[in-house]
């Protein structure tokens, strides 16, 4: 069973629910007036409010209130006549307090809504600073000595070089220490790969719906903020995955975010974001995030997963690296593709969880001969 849905519409941008706002609160107020006192018309205002939800803040709320809450009070005098008697004043006077009781609602709930998406924008935040800040921090930290190593003795090496004659000897002991110098750098940048793969993970049988859904709501504010359309499609009875949650989470959101980005630039309206798992046909569980962005070029679709390999003016280029470490530590494979007719398709594959690892049977397979 395949769950298909439309996860998310950008919020309506063209203005067509503030047109039929305003229509439908000039026939409002049309029937209000032509209707007797008796009539509570006026207590259908209460969906204009609620409407103006759909497109206003706080402060535009308030305004539409007040409107209501005008014209309701104009047809009470537009109407009224000396035998309209004591019912039509209640009437009306319920009728405001409908549209103070709705208004007052729609803003709570509008304050507990901004709240929420604040509070789930610095989740997003922190999560992704803290995992490539810190990493970024020590390999920029580790790498800086050895680099200013190479520096100093290249310097010095052309200097030895200079002289008349060049001191040859001194010269090369300079190079020797340049090379060895690069050496330690790449050991660090290594060791530190292996730290990113080996960091202690909480590994459980999870289904990768989960991580996946949460990850949306995490990232719902960014992806409403810039207009993009989120379809999901997740099968359900997927096998299990051995996987660690936080760890699974990082990917999905490295490859959302690189989505988005890559959609930033593209027309308004064509921005599709599709999330998908499902089970492909060895059995593993297969996550795709396809996007409508500007897409890949096929000769950078191989170094797309280099550590600091990035076409943004502010990128780090570490997002596809960890997310590459990540998966191929759960027994996984990541590659990307691209999409047609533009954007991009990332794909990475999980084992089900207690399936026999084939390179270890095929390791087997050789040992027995
Ligand atoms: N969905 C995508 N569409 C187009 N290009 C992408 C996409 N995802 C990644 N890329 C390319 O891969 C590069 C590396 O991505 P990443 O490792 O996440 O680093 P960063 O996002 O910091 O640039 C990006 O700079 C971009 O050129
Ligand atoms: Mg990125």
């Amino acid at each position: 069973m395949i769950e298909r849905q439309p996860y998310l519409r950008p919020t309506i941008n063209a203005p067509i629910l503030p047109v039929v706002t305003a229509i439908l609160a000039a026939g409002i107020f049309i029937a209000d007036t032509v209707t007797g006192l008796e009539i509570a018309v006026d207590v259908l205002y209460v969906v204009i409010v609620l409407m103006s939800a759909g497109f206003c803040q706080k402060r535009g709320i308030i305004v539409v209130s007040a409107g209501c809450m005008t014209l309701t009070v104009l047809s009470f005098f537009l109407t009224f006549t000396a035998s309209s008697g004591a019912a039509a004043v209640i009437n009306d006077g319920l009728g405001l307090l409908a549209i103070g009781a709705t208004t007052y609602l729609v803003l709570r709930i509008k304050s507990s809504e901004v709240a929420m998406q604040s509070a789930r924008a610095e989740v997003a935040h922190i999560a992704r600073v803290t995992t490539l800040g810190e990493l970024t921090a020590s390999i920029a930290h580790e790498v800086n000595q050895p680099l200013a190593a190479i520096v100093t003795n290249g310097n010095a090496c052309l200097r030895w070089l200079g002289h008349n004659p060049p001191n040859l000897r001194e010269a090369r002991q300079a190079a020797e220490r340049i090379v060895d110098n690069g050496n330690r750098a790449s050991n660090i940048i290594e060791r530190i790969r292996e730290l990113a793969k080996r960091s202690p993970t909480h590994k459980e049988r999870l289904n990768i719906n989960k991580p996946i859904r949460e990850i949306i709501s995490l990232t719902t504010t960014e992806i409403q903020q810039n207009r993009i359309s989120l379809h999901t499609q997740l099968s359900g009875g997927l096998p299990l995955v051995l996987g660690d949650q936080i760890q699974l989470q990082q990917v999905l959101l490295n490859l959302i975010l690189n989505a988005i980005e890559a959609m930033s630039s593209t027309a308004e309206g064509s921005r599709e974001m599709l999330i998908s798992s499902a089970k492909n046909e060895f059995g593993d569980v297969l996550v795709t995030v396809r996007d409508s962005g500007g897409g890949l070029e096929a000769k950078t679709l191989d170094r797309l997963f280099d550590a600091f390999y990035t076409t943004k003016p502010n990128g780090m280029g570490m997002g596809l690296a960890i997310s590459r470490s990540i998966v191929e530590a759960h027994d996984g494979q990541i590659w990307a593709i691209p999409n047609t007719p533009r954007g991009a398709i990332v794909q990475f594959t999980l084992p089900a969880a207690g399936k026999k690892d084939p390179r270890l049977e095929a390791a087997v397979f050789v040992a027995r001969g």
